[in-house]
C-alpha cells in the first residue's frame, strides 16, 4: 500500500491532520489499532480553545460544534467556601471557549473523512516505522492477522502516549522532561442537568473537584483521588457526597444535582515532553510527544494545534518551501511549553498534595485571593485558558 503521508492513530490529531491535508490535495492513510466505535466513545476532554474552534470551523468541520456546543464566556473558581468568576472576553479582548466533547470532534472528523473518500484503516496496528532517514519511510502494520506495509513520503505518529512513534526516534537524540503528581482524577458522566452555567474549578480542604458538562441533560464531573485509586472503591453515593462537600459554599447557597452515573474512570496525572518532535521523515504530534495534567484543559487543544502547524508545513514543503517543516519541532514546542507551565500551575494551585505542609496550603489560598482581587493576575489565567494566538 502506498500514500504520501502515513498517519498512525485516529485520535483527534491524526484525524484532523488527514482532513487538513486532504483539503490541500495531499493524500494520506490513517492506521488505527482500535475499532471505530471505541475511538468514537472514549471519554476524554471537553474544552475547545477559541482558536482551535476557529481551525475546526474554517476547515469545514465545525458545523455540529456550533449547533450543539456551548460557548462559555468564563469559569468559576471556588475556594475557601467562596466563588470568583473569571470573565474571559473582558480579560482577553473578546476570546471565549467552546464546550464540545472530544468524542464529538472525533465523530465529526471520521464522518467527514469517510464522506471525502479518505482511507481510515481501523483495527490496523502499526508495528514498526522504518527508513525515517531516507525519503521513502515505511510503516509496517497488522490488520486482521495479516501483515502489510504502508510506503510513504512522510510518517506522522499521532499515536498517543503509548504508541510506537516516540520510540522510533534515535534514542541518542531524544530528551525527556517529566513530572508526576501524587494524585489522579476520578471522572464521571451522569444523566443529570448541569448544576451550573459555567465550569467550576474548586479547591477545597478535601481536594480538587471540577464540574463540567456535555449537554443540557448530561454532566461531567471530576474528583481528585489518590494516584492508585480503584474505581470500585467509589460507589455512586460516595462520589456524589464527596463532590457536594468539595463544591460547598460557606453560605450554603448552592446545591449539586445528582443523577444516574453512566461512566466512571480514573486518569493518572503527569507532565511529559519528549524533544525533538521530528527526525528525518518522522514527525510526532499530540500525546505522542507531550502530556499535560488535565486541569488546564490543554491536552486536546495542543494536539490540534500541532497538526494544524504540521499540515501547513507539509503544504509549504509540497509547494517547494521546506523551511516550516524543518522548524516544526521548534515551533510546536514553544506552545507545548507554555501549556506545560499553565497546566502545572493550575494543577498545583488547585489540588491538595498529600505531602504538602500547612504553609503550602496558605500559599495556595493567598494566590487564589490574589486572582480574585487582581485583574492582572486573572488576565494571565484567562489568556492561557482561552489559548494564546501569538505562541
Ligand atoms: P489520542 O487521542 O490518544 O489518539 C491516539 C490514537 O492512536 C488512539 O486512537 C490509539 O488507539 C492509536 N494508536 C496507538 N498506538 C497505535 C499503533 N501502534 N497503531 C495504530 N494506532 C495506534 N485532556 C483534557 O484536556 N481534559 C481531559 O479531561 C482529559 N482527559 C483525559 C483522559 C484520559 C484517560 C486520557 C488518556 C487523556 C485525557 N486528556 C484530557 C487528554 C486528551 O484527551 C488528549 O490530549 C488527546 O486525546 C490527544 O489526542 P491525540 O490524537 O494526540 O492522541
Ligand atoms: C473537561 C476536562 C478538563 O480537563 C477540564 O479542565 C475542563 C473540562 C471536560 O471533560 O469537560
Amino acid at each position: 500500500m502506498r500514500t504520501r503521508v502515513g498517519i498512525i492513530g485516529a485520535g483527534p490529531a491524526g484525524l484532523l491532520l488527514s482532513h487538513l491535508l486532504h483539503l490541500n490535495g495531499i493524500d494520506s492513510v490513517v492506521l488505527e489499532r482500535r475499532d471505530r466505535d471505541y475511538c468514537e466513545h472514549r471519554q476524554r476532554a471537553g474544552v475547545v480553545e477559541h482558536g482551535v474552534a476557529e481551525i475546526l470551523r474554517s476547515s469545514g468541520v465545525g458545523e455540529r460544534m456550533d449547533r450543539e456546543g456551548f460557548v462559555h464566556h468564563g469559569i468559576e473558581l471556588r475556594y475557601d467556601g467562596k466563588r470568583h468568576r473569571v470573565d474571559f472576553p473582558a480579560l482577553t479582548g473578546g476570546r471565549d471557549v467552546m464546550i464540545y466533547a472530544q468524542t464529538e470532534i472525533v465523530k465529526d472528523l471520521i464522518a467527514r473523512r469517510l464522506t471525502d473518500g479518505g482511507t481510515l484503516l481501523f483495527e490496523a496496528e502499526a508495528t514498526a516505522i522504518e527508513g525515517i532517514e531516507t525519503d521513502q519511510p515505511r510503516v509496517r502494520f497488522t490488520r486482521g492477522g495479516v501483515e502489510d506495509v504502508l510506503e510513504c513520503e512522510f510518517v506522522v505518529a499521532c499515536d498517543g502516549f503509548h504508541g510506537i512513534g516516540r520510540s522510533s526516534l534515535p534514542p541518542e537524540l531524544v530528551q525527556v522532561f517529566e513530572k508526576s503528581y501524587p494524585f489522579g482524577w476520578l471522572g464521571i458522566l451522569a444523566d443529570v442537568p448541569p448544576s451550573c452555567d459555567e465550569l467550576i474549578y474548586a479547591h477545597s480542604e478535601r481536594g480538587f473537584a471540577l464540574h463540567s458538562m456535555r449537554s443540557e441533560h448530561v454532566s461531567r464531573l471530576y474528583l481528585q483521588v489518590p494516584v492508585d485509586t480503584d474505581v470500585k472503591e467509589w460507589s455512586d453515593e460516595r462520589i456524589w457526597d464527596e463532590l457536594s462537600a468539595r463544591f460547598a459554599l460557606r453560605d450554603g447557597s448552592w446545591t449539586l444535582k445528582r443523577g444516574p452515573i453512566t461512566d466512571k474512570s480514573v486518569t493518572p496525572m503527569r507532565s511529559f515532553v519528549s524533544e525533538p518532535m521530528s527526525h528525518g521523515r518522522l514527525y510526532l504530534a499530540g500525546d505522542a510527544a507531550h502530556i499535560v495534567p488535565p486541569t488546564g484543559a490543554k491536552g486536546l487543544n495542543l494536539a490540534l494545534h500541532d497538526v494544524n502547524l504540521l499540515a501547513k508545513a507539509l503544504v509549504a514543503a509540497d509547494a517547494g518551501d521546506p523551511g516550516p517543516l524543518e522548524r516544526y519541532s521548534e515551533d510546536a514546542l514553544r506552545r507545548v511549553w507554555r501549556a506545560e507551565h499553565f497546566s502545572y500551575w493550575m494543577t498545583t494551585l488547585l489540588h491538595r498534595d498529600p505531602a504538602a505542609s500547612e504553609f503550602d496550603h496558605r500559599l495556595q489560598l493567598s494566590h487564589l485571593e490574589f486572582l480574585a482581587s487582581s485583574t492582572a493576575a486573572c488576565t494571565q489565567l484567562a489568556e492561557n485558558y482561552t489559548g494564546l494566538p501569538q505562541v
